[in-house]
């Protein structure tokens, strides 16, 4: 149950509002193409399925395989600073060193490689205003009860669940427990409940003796045993199959564990923390989860609220993840948001609450080639889900959670909606041109699309071909 070493970088692959990382090993090649065999696939029309390969060494390269739609770098000979527009230029079948934080293009999907982030372990103090040590933000009047009384449960044995939607922070605080507790030195196993299938979770957790199944040629301590004196984190806990929550039970009440395949338990001492999305109490009253295991995993509940619950930390969530793209680009304190956008920001519902903004924090870094962050940087979901009115932080009509009809604002309908962004994609389109003189190649540039893009939304748009203008 060794932890691979974290990467040291990652490649990240965006188009339109999508937005996928992948881990990068510290040397070798990697290819990047349309098919499945390659290691980064991109699912992307524009991308062919061989497209291209991606060295690492103590230098980045980048080399085109004779992709259908081309792959793009920036023009070192042009040496634009960064608020200016940036000229690329392609590369057929050949190679160009690639810097951190570099964009390059493969047909219409632009990617660049950075730094990956570890997993925060340690924390400072848990209930300071913006801790800027752990970038753990606690600031609103809820989320300081929360984290209080994680710290105070932190130093007791009692195993804690805790609540609260997708991406609001769960794992985080169930994190901040274990090192706030006295185990804090003894190690933090994470299991993700969902994603193992119930033989392969059961061999996981419990371990297994030789033979206790086919390809099990050697005995394994599982999870429980490697987190001895350390914590066990059961995350999205309310998945857990029937039998293995049965099993489960077992071990929380005898705190032993027997191997599949073994005759005799083994002692363990270990704290166990739990997460869900899911309302586990109803869970267990309707009889789709055991209650009895309920009991057990809940010692106590803390429940994370929403981030639209919580608009006073969503500028400094913001910020805290600025930096943090910032400096995985190489690129430390060259950014701010604009006033709009941090508007934009506050009025918006978050229905993937942290996880969503801390999502499109870093696309904006990643498409802002200015000093600005402004709207045009943020995903359109955004823009057409915010209020018009400033700096409201209730949540967005029409957000899948946002049930209460007497909460909802002016709720735009999905055609009027589409005709909203139609009509400023158009003017974008216009103003790229008009700004450019009607030069296509620099307007697709400006606005970060190739130019096939450009002629194709133009003629969607039924635009003519401009002429360039004369001054
Ligand atoms: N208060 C916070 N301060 C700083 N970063 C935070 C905060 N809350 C969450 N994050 C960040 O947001 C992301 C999502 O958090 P986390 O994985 O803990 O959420 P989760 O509730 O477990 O999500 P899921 O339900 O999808 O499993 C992580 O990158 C985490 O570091
Ligand atoms: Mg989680």
């Amino acid at each position: 149950m060794d932890s691979p070493a974290p990467p040291l970088l990652e490649f990240v692959v965006f188009w339109r509002d999508e937005m996928r990382t992948f881990e990068l090993p510290e040397q070798g090649e990697v290819t990047i193409g349309r098919a499945p065999e390659n290691r980064i696939q991109i699912e992307h029309p524009s991308v062919s399925r061989r497209h291209a390969r991606l060295t690492l060494g103590p230098e980045l390269v980048i080399e085109d395989l004779g992709a259908a739609n081309g792959t793009f770098v920036r023009d070192r000979s042009c040496e634009a600073s960064l608020h200016q527009t940036r000229t690329m230029h392609q590369l057929t079948r050949t190679s160009a060193e690639l810097a951190v934080g570099e964009s390059v293009m493969f047909g219409e999907v632009t990617a660049l490689v950075r730094r990956a982030t570890p997993a925060p372990t340690r924390f400072g103090e848990l209930d300071s205003e913006l801790n800027q040590a752990s970038g753990v933000v606690v600031r609103n009047r809820a989320m300081r009860e929360v984290y209080a009384q994680a710290e105070r449960a932190a130093r007791a044995s009692i195993s804690v669940l805790v609540l609260g939607e997708t991406g609001v922070g769960k794992e985080l605080l169930a994190r901040a427990i274990h090192a706030r507790s006295p185990r804090a030195n003894a190690p933090f196993m994470s299991i993700n409940c969902a994603a193992l299938a119930e033989s392969l979770l059961e061999g996981e957790i419990f371990g297994y003796e030789r033979g206790a199944f086919t390809g099990a040629i050697q005995a394994r301590a599982g999870l429980f045993e490697a987190a001895d004196g350390g914590s066990v984190f059961l995350d999205e806990i309310g998945e857990l199959a029937p039998s293995t929550q049965a099993k489960l039970l077992r071990v929380l009440e005898e705190r032993k564990v027997t191997r599949l395949g073994a005759r005799q338990p083994r002692a363990i001492d270990v704290r166990f923390l739990a997460a869900t999305n899911r309302d586990l109490e109803a869970e267990a009253q309707a009889g789709r989860f055991r209650s009895d295991l309920y009991f057990r995993v809940a010692g106590l509940c803390l429940t994370i609220p929403p981030l639209r619950e919580r608009p006073e930390e969503i500028e400094a969530l913001a910020r805290c993840f600025l930096d943090a793209a910032l400096s995985q680009l190489e690129r430390h304190g060259t950014l701010d948001f604009s006033d709009e956008t941090l508007s934009i920001l506050r009025a918006h519902a978050w229905p993937g609450n942290v996880r969503e903004l801390k999502n499109v924090v870093e696309r904006a870094v990643i498409l802002c080639a200015e000093r600005t962050i402004v709207p045009e940087h943020l995903p359109a979901s955004l823009l057409r889900r915010t209020r018009p009115s400033e700096g409201q932080a209730a949540p967005a009509a029409g957000s899948s959670l946002d049930p209460s009809p007497a909460s909802a604002g002016p709720v735009l309908a999905p055609d009027a909606w589409q005709a909203e962004m139609k009509d400023l994609e158009r003017k974008r389109l216009l103003q790229a041109l008009e700004q450019c003189g009607g030069n296509q190649t620099r307007a697709a540039e400006l606005l970060q699309v190739s130019r096939r893009t450009l002629v194709s939304r133009l003629s969607e748009f039924g635009l003519t071909r401009p002429r360039r203008r004369d001054a």
